[in-house]
């Protein structure tokens, strides 16, 4: 396994409920350290660019007006298998179908209002969190 970096982001929902600390520290409980951060209030035009791979599917829409409806909070997560390891820790993308003692399971409130979003891919990671931040926001 290798050091990894990964993006996360916490999503409106869950920062409308004040539980960002809650979720990080399950972050750092399974083993990743916050290595960026920061709170920010996405654009309706940067949300549609953030999630184009989803603009065909029938609730790209209703995701954009979500993801800009209140604040968020970007992070870069590091750690050994960083990618793989923060999906396990947010649990299924239906909180429904969410694991016991994820994420998702504690904070989410349904497919969309997830609470979380993860990287999916060390590719997909590096154009994430290049999309947030710049490598000296990064701080290992
Ligand atoms: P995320 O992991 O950020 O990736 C795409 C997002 O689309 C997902 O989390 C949810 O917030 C949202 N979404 C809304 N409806 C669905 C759905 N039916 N299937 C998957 N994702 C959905």
């Amino acid at each position: 396994m290798a050091v990894e970096r990964t993006l996360s982001i916490i999503k409106p929902d869950a920062t409308a409920r004040n539980v960002t600390g809650k979720i990080n520290a399950l972050f750092e409980d399974g083993g990743l350290r916050i290595v960026a951060q920061k709170r920010l209030r996405l654009t309706e035009e940067q949300a549609k660019k953030f999630y184009a791979v989803h603009a065909e599917r029938p609730f790209y829409g209703e995701l954009v007006a979500y993801m800009v409806s209140g604040p968020v909070v970007a992070q870069v997560l590091e750690g050994e298998d960083a990618v793989t390891r923060n999906r396990a820790i947010m649990g299924a993308t239906n909180p429904a179908n969410a694991a016991d003692g994820t994420v998702r399971k504690a904070f989410g409130l349904n497919v969309q209002e997830n609470a979380v979003h993860g990287s999916d891919s060390p590719e997909n990671a590096a154009i994430e969190i290049r999309f947030f931040f710049s490598d000296l926001e990064v701080v290992g």
